[in-house]
């Protein structure tokens, strides 16, 4: 396992941590009451921001800017499919379970199901529309391996395994095992995956 596995860093799964980016998410649009009541501890002028109606977001999505308006509890997930016309990702538990709908956020792999979009404004954010398909992409990798089935699945796993591998260039079986174990696959296909992102994992050294 390298140091940049995020579980060699924490202890965690990346189910854990991909649960905590969305958690953190959270957390960013909630801590206005937090600091209304500092500031009613320290007898300032409280400053409460309530967003309401649509508001206009700019999000950096797979090298382009892109302006929309959505209500400010739109998901990420919401933002891309129904505002963006990107729709890699998909919506399966809606419930930050399966990782049908994992997109990059700034270099790591979230539930968009999960993330709000508003607080995706300045990062860069990649979908697998940006993966390319030649024969040293990820996405060649699971055609080649025959790494699905139904395929409600695969948009989530392919970008799942692009991240982990754009952070682990070689990685083992038992490393690619626990970078992907935020996805699941109701096909159960997961020796086509891993079989793909091992040869993906070559692939991309130009091996
Ligand atoms: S649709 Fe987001 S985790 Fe399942
Ligand atoms: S291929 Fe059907 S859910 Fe994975």
């Amino acid at each position: 396992m390298t140091d940049q596995d995020p579980k060699s860093r924490s202890g965690s799964s990346r189910r854990d941590f991909l649960r905590g980016s969305s958690l953190a998410a959270a957390t960013a649009v909630l801590t206005g009451p937090a600091q209304v009541a500092l500031d009613e501890a320290t007898g300032a002028e409280p400053e409460v921001k309530v967003l309401t109606g649509e508001v206009s977001l700019t999000l950096k999505v797979n090298g382009e800017e892109k302006t929309c308006k959505v209500e400010p509890r739109s998901t990420l997930l919401d933002t891309l499919r129904h505002r963006l016309d990107i729709t890699g990702p998909k919506r399966v538990c809606d419930r930050a379970s399966c990782g049908a709908c994992t997109a990059i956020v700034d270099g790591v792999p979230v539930y968009s199901c999960t993330t709000l979009a508003v607080t995706c404004t300045g990062k860069t954010i990649e979908t697998l529309e940006s993966f390319g398909t030649d024969a040293n992409s990820v996405p060649h990798a699971f055609h080649q391996a025959d790494g699905l089935m139904c395929g409600y699945c695969t948009p989530g796993f392919v970008t799942a395994c692009k991240a982990f591998l754009d952070k682990n260039p070689n990685p083992t079986l038992d490393e690619v095992k626990k970078g992907l174990d935020g996805n699941i696959c109701r096909c159960g296909t997961y020796m086509g995956v891993l079989e793909a992102a091992l040869a993906a994992a070559k692939a991309m050294k130009g091996a």
